[in-house]
């Protein structure tokens, strides 16, 4: 990221969730109503860069919905009292959400940059605060996400999910071992979600020619793509740290799962694979 600016590439994907709303029909993905008032001016261009990307029905923002869908989905099946969202961006689940943060705790991790800028937008918009949702900002090259977490009141003892999706492929593979193997400390019965970048020969040409789209867009943004990995590369990644698969799901899975039937025909486009990983 360019020094001391917030990430466009969140701005970006707030954008693909705002949108969905404007240009589909229910049911949705991910209702998300906060995500264009944090964008604020300038939505548009993002708004027109998605369209550029898709290839209907396939659209980009699917893929966008859809990595924000699948970790509230784990969240919700299981019983966590913290839920840590890592390069949280605007993700707007405090709001989505009031529910878990009256009862549990919510850590929003990101970038300095990105973080204060999203503050400000916060206080801009009135949106409520509340002593459970912490923002706690941490450099994740730097190695210090176990120190930034204990420091802003996070609980080693309870069972916690963390959630990192568009993220990991903005950090090189050190940077994201680094990480895991911080989150193998949590407690007994926690886990993560997160996305990755498949290797581009993984992708079938539809995905690959988005991929080439993509990089450069965000390279244009200050935020060159560094990570991709064959299943088995991350899959060892996260053994080595010493966590373990909960589920892998394949993009006809999820295809299956989220865009079946959808009646405004929408396709998932969606270059990152997620993975469901458990202490
Ligand atoms: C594409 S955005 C994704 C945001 C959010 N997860 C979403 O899906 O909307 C990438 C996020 O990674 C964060 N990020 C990039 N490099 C980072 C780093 N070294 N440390 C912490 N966060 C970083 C950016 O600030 C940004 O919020």
């Amino acid at each position: 990221m360019d020094a001391g600016q917030p990430s466009r590439s969140a701005m970006s994907a707030a954008v693909a969730r705002g949108i969905h709303r404007i240009h589909d029909a229910p049911p949705w993905i991910l209702d998300d109503p906060f995500a264009l008032p944090l964008v604020g001016d300038g939505w548009q261009a993002f708004a027109e860069q998605s369209v550029a990307l898709s290839r209907p029905p396939y659209q980009a923002r699917s893929g966008v919905l859809l990595r924000a869908r699948y970790p509230e989905d784990v969240l919700a099946s299981g019983v966590y009292a913290q839920y840590v969202i890592l390069g949280a961006g605007l993700d707007s689940f405090a709001w989505r959400h009031p529910d878990f943060v009256r009862k549990g705790r919510l850590f929003e991790v990101d970038h300095p940059a990105t973080q204060t800028w999203k503050r400000e937008r916060m206080r801009a918009l009135a949106l409520p605060a509340s002593d459970r949702q912490v923002l706690v900002p941490a450099d994740l090259t730097g190695d210090t996400l176990d120190a930034s977490l204990t420091r802003a009141g996070f609980d080693w003892s309870l069972p916690s999910l963390l959630s990192w999706v568009g993220t990991t492929m903005y950090l090189g593979p050190d940077a994201i071992g680094a990480t895991l193997r911080i989150v193998a400390r949590c407690a007994a019965g926690s886990g993560i979600v997160l996305s990755y970048n498949p290797r581009p020969e993984l992708l079938d040409d539809l995905h690959r020619e988005v991929l080439d789209d993509v990089s450069r867009l965000v390279a244009g943004m200050g935020e060159p793509l560094r990570s991709a990995f064959a299943p088995d590369e991350i899959e060892r990644l996260a053994a080595t740290a010493g966590l373990q698969v909960a589920e892998a799901p394949s993009h006809a899975d999820l295809e299956r799962r989220y865009f079946n039937g959808r009646p405004d025909g929408m396709r998932l486009l969606m270059i990152e694979r997620l993975l469901w990983l458990r202490v």
